[in-house]
């Protein structure tokens, strides 16, 4: 039996039911993906909010108007005091804001004084179990493998976030798995039957995930016979 506080990853009998966050930081994206219902959170990173023309301090607050659900925000210092101070300063802006904190011995060093002031962390840029397994002993409420930078040296991403979630239930580690750096489409199920408990996808992806040739061919099916029965 699992001992995670499923609340926000779990339905009613047990079974993990993976949710979407957008992967941005411009609002614009996540103002319409929350419009079409299908995010529950949002991460963001540096090279994310340094693409956008606003001040991340400013941009933050935006965001946790338009999401109700976790937003992660990413500290820059590389010490474990100057990660607690950003993250206590971060953690201020809004109720729902998790520091996403790189997988470094300072880092963990941060994660467990965070964890005991009830600061929710998501421990990033992690590449390998044991660096999910040290961010869950520390006590960080979200691990981040990225799976697509993995693919891209030619390793299985995927696999990874298999591996986490399987050592996690074996352990009854209650950290969540959400799986980062999704490149395409095809990520999305394949994170989703590796027991990913969420998956960040970028906003291009997300709405690539509408598409099927099908789907638009059966619309236009559909409105045409409409039409020439109303012509009738
Ligand atoms: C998620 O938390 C990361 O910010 C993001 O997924 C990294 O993706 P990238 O490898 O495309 O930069």
């Amino acid at each position: 039996m699992r001992s995670r506080d499923q609340k926000s990853s779990k339905s009613t009998v047990g079974v993990i039911v993976m949710k979407l966050f957008l992967d941005t930081a411009n609002v614009e994206e996540i103002r319409q993906a929350a419009a079409w219902g299908v995010i529950e959170g949002v991460t963001t990173n540096p090279s994310l909010a340094a693409r956008e023309n606003e001040e991340f301090s400013v941009i933050l607050p935006r965001i946790c108007d338009l999401v109700n659900g976790p937003i992660s925000a990413e500290v820059i210092a590389l010490d474990h005091e100057g990660m607690i101070a950003e993250a206590r300063q971060l953690s201020k802006i809004h109720a729902n804001v998790n520091i996403k904190i790189p997988i470094t011995p300072e880092g963990m060093q941060a994660v467990k004084v965070l964890a005991k002031e009830g600061i929710k962390t998501n421990v990033t840029l992690v590449f390998s179990a044991n660096q999910a397994l040290l961010a869950a002993r520390a006590g960080a409420g979200y691990v981040s493998p990225f799976i697509g930078r993995l693919d891209d040296i030619g390793h299985d991403g995927v696999a990874l976030v298999e591996e986490i979630v399987t050592l996690f239930n074996i352990h009854g580690l209650a950290t969540e798995v959400i799986a980062a750096s999704i490149r395409h489409t095809a990520h999305v199920p394949q994170v989703a039957l590796a027991g990913a408990h969420i998956a960040t996808v970028p906003f291009k992806v997300l709405k690539q995930m509408f598409n099927h040739p099908l789907t638009e061919s059966g619309i236009e099916r559909f409105l045409a016979d409409w039409e020439k029965a109303v012509k009738k």
